[in-house]
């Protein structure tokens, strides 16, 4: 019996301020998309905006539904964006943010699970690495260079061959 070991680097910032000018404006583009966001059953906005390798912006905002599992997320609806407005063309770099209504937005939103296995999908299928910023209105600011990074032993293309 063997036991191994899964770490990984993640980057924190205590501000958003703090990050380079380029991702920090990306940050706050992806602050802004909050607003476009139809949450009206959680309450709770989330906005992404990627950057991409020809120097193109894609964004995407949670789109919520009477029929709850019917809603999507902002990352996914952001990659389904990408792949068909800029097919074949990595991304870059992820923000994503989000808003509370609650007030309570300055904690760093993580991607859910189901979105972990898109953004898995999306780096293997651009065979790039996707660096996601994550943060909430204000406040810190967590930056990982790899998405798939947040999804370890995961289930991909190649186990269906
Ligand atoms: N949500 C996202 O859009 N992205 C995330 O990273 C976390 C959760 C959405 C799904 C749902 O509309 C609402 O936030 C509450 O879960």
């Amino acid at each position: 019996m063997k036991t191994a070991e899964i770490k990984f680097n993640y980057h924190l910032f205590d501000d958003g301020a703090l990050l380079a000018p380029e991702d920090f404006s990306l940050l706050q583009n992806a602050r802004e998309m909050t607003q476009k966001a139809y949450a009206p059953y959680s309450s709770f906005l989330v906005g992404a905006t990627a950057l991409l390798v020809n120097g193109s912006t894609v964004s995407g905002t949670n789109q919520e539904n009477a029929s709850y599992p019917v809603g999507i997320c902002a990352e996914r609806v952001l990659l389904s964006s990408a792949a068909i407005l800029y097919t074949d063309i990595p991304i870059q770099t992820m923000a994503i943010a989000c808003h509370n209504l609650n007030g309570q937005s300055q904690q760093p939103v993580s991607p859910c699970g189901m979105c972990r296995q898109s953004l898995l999908e999306y780096e293997e299928r651009m065979k790039h690495p996707i660096r996601l910023i994550l943060s909430g209105m204000t406040g810190k600011v967590i930056v990982i260079d790899q998405a798939g990074q947040l999804l370890p032993l995961s289930f991909g293309s190649i186990d269906l061959h």
